[in-house]
């Protein structure tokens, strides 16, 4: 059987793949293409709520890969962030930063990210085409990014270059290559923020590795600023091009949020739900055998839990493919994950794609796409369901 991930067509719409996956079985055996075997896939809602919680699913890649050498030259870095690490190294690593992304950090943030949206939206006439993803998804989030961390304005576009073919699916030389400049910059700027501190996040976390390397080591501060960096953007740009396209494709959901601003807030968790930018949650996989749900999982299996697709289970959504923006239990989604690895940034990203679809709504009422849907580019990535462009008339 071919592997789906291999199929260009997969990543125009994966949703018809992940229904037919789901019907035959919510926890699957699927070849993964070339000789990498297969990876255990789940579909189903409650499978995928389970497995995301399970703490017999390891997360551990170093282990992994230390039994089945892959040949690859990825950076150890890369390899061993807070959301590749298992308890106690995971719970010890996610204590250091939970305080920066709390609701109340993010409160304070908010003025903040709407200055810089509107900075960016400032050129922008009614009746202007422009790529929303390249003009606005992409540059907000990775702006409010690296000023949390305190990454310099000017090293923002190799950052995005690099952390774009990170999550490039398939090209491994592209990836390993990509880990190094990232992991070797990183490298550099914490060094140079060891010289002269400031007041962001590196070098607090900086500080606490100069303090007690037990607390956080060298490699674990250059893992842990690489995956706030590409968690906090990567996936923020994806939510914000999927939600506006998926607005502009439902003009009577869009109708409801322009009587009702009040409402964007509540309907970013149905936006999120339907259209998941993390659609293939990250890796995992089964020290010994056992069991998601009714179906067995060997011993050595990789685990795929896909929340994009436990997001459109007719079994736990009613008429899940529907863009619904009064849809009661929205908020049981799975986008952010679940368990212990829970996206730690959910309240930042929520307020980003708020602020935009505010923004975006009050300029621009009159905004439709200027090419037809089936037409768009989506990203290559089995990890993110992301636009490459998204052309409107504004
Ligand atoms: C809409 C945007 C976002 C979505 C859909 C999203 C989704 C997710 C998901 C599904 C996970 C869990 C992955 C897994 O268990 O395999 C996760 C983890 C994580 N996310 Fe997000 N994320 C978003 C934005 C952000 C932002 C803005 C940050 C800011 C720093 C962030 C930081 C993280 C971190 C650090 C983790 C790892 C947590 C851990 O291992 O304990 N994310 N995210």
């Amino acid at each position: 059987m071919a592997s789906p991930f291999s199929d260009p067509a997969f990543y125009r719409d994966r949703y018809p793949v992940y229904a037919a996956m789901r019907q035959r079985c919510p926890v699957a055996q699927v070849p993964l293409g070339g000789s990498s075997g297969t990876a255990t896939v789940v579909t189903g809602y409650n499978q995928a709520r389970a497995a995301l919680a399970d703490p017999r699913l390891s997360k551990d890649t170093t282990a992994f890969f230390a039994d089945r050498p892959s040949g690859r030259a990825l950076h150890p870095a890369l390899a061993s962030t807070m959301l590749n690490s298992d308890p106690p190294d995971h719970t010890r690593l996610r204590r250091l930063v939970t305080r920066a992304f709390t609701p109340a950090r993010v409160q304070q943030l908010r003025p903040a990210v709407l200055a810089l949206a509107e900075e960016l939206v400032d050129g922008w006439c009614p009746g202007d085409r422009v790529d929303l993803v390249k003009g606005l998804a992409v540059p907000l989030p990775i702006t409010v990014i690296c000023q949390l961390l305190g990454v310099p304005a000017a090293d923002r576009e190799r950052i995005r270059r690099w952390s774009s073919d990170l999550l490039a699916t398939g090209d491994h030389e592209r990836i390993d290559a990509a880990s190094h400049a990232l992991a070797d910059y990183m490298s550099g700027l914490a060094a140079a923020k060891h010289r002269e501190p400031d007041a962001a996040l590196l070098s607090a976390l900086v500080a606490v590795r100069d303090e007690d390397g037990d607390q956080l080591s060298e490699l674990e501060l250059v893992s842990l600023s690489v995956l706030l960096l590409v968690a906090g953007h990567e996936t923020t740009t994806a939510a914000i091009g999927n939600s506006v396209l998926a607005l502009l494709q439902h003009p009577e959901q869009l109708a409801l949020l322009h009587a009702d601003p009040n409402r964007i807030a509540g309907a970013v968790d149905e936006l999120l739900r339907y259209d998941s930018p993390v659609s293939i949650a990250t890796w995992r996989w089964a020290p010994a055998d056992s069991r998601i749900g009714d179906a067995e999982v060997p011993a050595g299996s990789p685990v795929f839990v896909s929340p994009g697709a436990a997001n459109r289970d007719p079994g736990r959504f009613a008429d899940p493919d529907r863009l619904d923006l009064g849809r009661p239990d929205a908020r049981a989604h799975l986008a952010f994950g679940h368990g212990i690895h829970r996206c730690l940034g959910a309240p930042l990203a929520q307020a980003e794609v708020e602020i935009v679809l505010r923004l975006m709504l009050e300029r621009f009422p009159g905004m439709r796409l200027a090419e037809p849907a089936e037409q768009l580019p989506w990203r290559h990535s089995r990890l993110v369901r992301g636009l490459e462009a998204l052309p409107v008339r504004l």
